[in-house]
C-alpha cells in the first residue's frame, strides 16, 4: 500500500435508518447513523436499555436490513434483500456474539462451535482442534458434550464466545458478552475476547453496559438518540 493510500474498514454503515412499526405507528430506532469499524480496532458502544445496539449489531452482521442507508463489509455494499445468502460469506468475515446466544439445542457445546466452522468450510481437523482449544480457554474443556440446557447461562454465553472467535474473522461483534457472567468470568470472557482479536489482527466491537469494559477500547461510543456519539 503506497503513503496516503487509506485502507478500507472492516465494516461501514451509511446513513443507516431502521424504523419498526408499533401500534399505529412506527418507532424510529437507529436515525441516519454512520459508522466505520477500521482493521485491527476494538471499539465500544453503550447506550439506554432499548436504544437499539443489537439492532445495529444484526444490521452490521447482515442478519437485519436496513430501513434505509447503506452496510459495507470491505468495498462491497450488502444487498438489500436476500441476506439469507450471505452466511458463507458472514462465516468467514464476522463473528457475533448474540445478547441472547442462539446456540443450537440439539447440539452439545463443541458441536455448536464446530458447526460454525463447518458452515464457514473449514476443514474438519483443523476445526476441531480448534473449536476444542476454545472451549479450554474459556473453561469448559470438561463441558464439551453437555447441551446448552445443561449450562448455565454464563457458561453458554462462553460457549458463544467461543464460536464467534472459530473461523478467525475480520471482525468480532460482540453484544453484551459479559451480561450473565460474574466479575471473574467476565474478565476472563473480555481477555479472551481482546486477547483473541488483538493476536489475530481482527476488529472487536463491543455493546457494553459496563463503562469499565468500554473504557479498555481504542474508541468509546454512545448510541443515542438513533446516533452515535463519541463517549
Ligand atoms: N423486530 C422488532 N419489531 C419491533 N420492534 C423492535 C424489534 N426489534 C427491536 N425492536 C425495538 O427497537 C428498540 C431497540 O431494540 P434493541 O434490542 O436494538 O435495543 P438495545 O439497545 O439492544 O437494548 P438492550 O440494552 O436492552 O439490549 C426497542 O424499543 C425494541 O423494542
Ligand atoms: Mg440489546
Amino acid at each position: 500500500m503506497g503513503m496516503g493510500e487509506k485502507k478500507l474498514p472492516i465494516l461501514r454503515a451509511e446513513d443507516i435508518s431502521k424504523e419498526f412499526p408499533s401500534g399505529t405507528g412506527r418507532l424510529e430506532v437507529l436515525r441516519a447513523l454512520n459508522f466505520s469499524l477500521e482493521a485491527g480496532v476494538f471499539a465500544s458502544i453503550r447506550g439506554e436499555s432499548g436504544g437499539g445496539k443489537t439492532t445495529l449489531l444484526n444490521i452490521l452482521g447482515g442478519l437485519e436490513a436496513p430501513t434505509s442507508g447503506t452496510v459495507y463489509w470491505g468495498d462491497g455494499a450488502l444487498p438489500k434483500q436476500g441476506l439469507a445468502r450471505l452466511a458463507l460469506k458472514r462465516a468467514g468475515t464476522i463473528g457475533m456474539v448474540f445478547q441472547n446466544f442462539y446456540l443450537v439445542p440439539e447440539l452439545s457445546a463443541f458441536e455448536n462451535v464446530l458447526l460454525a466452522a463447518r458452515v464457514a468450510r473449514r476443514p474438519l481437523m483443523e476445526a476441531r482442534e480448534r473449536a476444542e482449544s476454545l472451549l479450554r480457554e474459556v473453561g469448559l474443556g470438561e463441558r464439551l458434550h453437555s447441551p446448552p440446557a445443561h449450562l448455565s447461562g454464563g457458561e453458554r454465553q462462553r460457549v458463544a464466545v467461543a464460536r464467534a472467535l472459530v473461523n478467525r474473522p475480520a471482525a468480532v461483534l460482540a453484544d453484551e458478552p459479559t451480561g450473565n457472567l460474574d466479575e471473574v468470568s467476565s474478565g476472563a470472557v473480555m481477555e479472551l475476547l481482546q486477547g483473541t482479536c488483538e493476536a489475530q489482527g481482527a476488529s472487536l466491537l463491543l455493546v457494553t453496559h459496563s463503562r469499565a469494559f468500554a473504557a479498555l477500547a481504542t474508541h468509546s461510543w454512545v448510541l443515542r438518540a438513533g446516533r452515535l456519539e463519541t463517549a
